[in-house]
């Protein structure tokens, strides 16, 4: 059976591939638990000092598997603790480092994942889009908050509710991304700072990234948009945009108000 996460350990680096590239590595439950999972073991395994996220197939990820969001929201069971999104919890948690690696779109929580990666390297083509109002959904992953605080009001709002793409240059420029790279060198850009980040005392790196993060807050405010985000996902709102996606023409909102 395909894997669609690989994780791999070398040289002290954890690296979680997204290997899911028919479905443009659209993120699954099965996935976001192997990546909780793993970022979560990695921060008791000593032979672990950096962990390392990228993807194979043209994009990095379409985000949240569509059809998955769609079964929670036709669900009639009252939500649980476990429909929450285990990788949110986990990076607000994390102790290890980790590096991203975005070739082609990332798409929802592959853009607000990033805000959770201590460094990231764009590839020049690269993509961002945070499309959660065109869904009728809202930002997740804490994003609310760190988008925000990274790149200004003005500029996150224009992420969330327009959902329009976000380029590399820019990216970089606003402070979501450490540099832009060209595809080809792209994972050997990011792989050779997390041998770097790995090469430095371990102890003051763990104790670095956990000064420069308020977990408590991260998680108050994950829980706030949870809620938030549930009550979208039951909404006709977000069963018009869904059945927009599936019939691949624009969603109508204007029954609603
Ligand atoms: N969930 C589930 N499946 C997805 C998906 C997602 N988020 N994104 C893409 N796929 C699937 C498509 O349904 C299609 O499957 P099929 O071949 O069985 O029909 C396959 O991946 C290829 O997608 P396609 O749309 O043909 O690729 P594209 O290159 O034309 O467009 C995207 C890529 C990412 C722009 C487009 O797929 C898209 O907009 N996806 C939804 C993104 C999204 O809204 N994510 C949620 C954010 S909160």
């Amino acid at each position: 059976m395909t894997q669609h996460v690989v994780a791999e350990k070398a040289d002290k680096i954890l690296t979680l591939t997204l290997n899911r590239p028919d479905k443009k590595n659209a993120l699954t439950r099965a996935m976001y638990q192997t990546l909780a999972t793993e970022i979560a073991n990695a921060d008791s395994d000593p032979g672990v000092r950096c962990i390392l996220i990228k993807a194979n197939g043209d994009m990095f990820t379409a985000g949240n598997d569509l059809a998955d969001f769609a079964a929670v929201g036709n669900s009639t069971a009252a939500p649980t603790p476990a429909d929450a999104n285990p990788l949110l919890p986990a990076l607000a948690k994390a102790r290890t480092p980790i590096v991203a690696a975005v070739n082609g779109r990332a798409v929802g929580v592959g853009v607000t994942m990033l805000l959770h990666c201590d460094m990231v390297y764009l590839a020049e083509d690269a993509l961002l889009i945070a499309p959660f109002v065109n869904l009728a959904l809202v930002p997740e992953a804490g994003s609310s908050l760190l988008m925000p605080l990274r790149i200004g009001h003005a500029r996150a709002f224009e992420m969330f509710v327009l959902g329009e793409p976000v380029n590399a240059d820019t990216a970089v420029n606003w402070g979501i991304a450490n540099r832009s790279v060209p595809q080809a060198a792209l994972h050997s850009t990011a792989r050779a700072t997390a041998i770097a980040i790995a090469a430095r005392a371990p102890a003051s790196v763990v104790a670095t990234k956990s000064l420069m993060r308020d977990e408590a807050v991260l998680l108050a405010r994950m829980s706030q948009e949870s809620g938030h985000f549930i009550r979208q996902l039951k909404s006709a709102e977000f069963k018009e945009a869904f059945a927009a996606f599936s019939e691949r023409r624009a969603p109508d909102f204007s029954q609603f108000g």
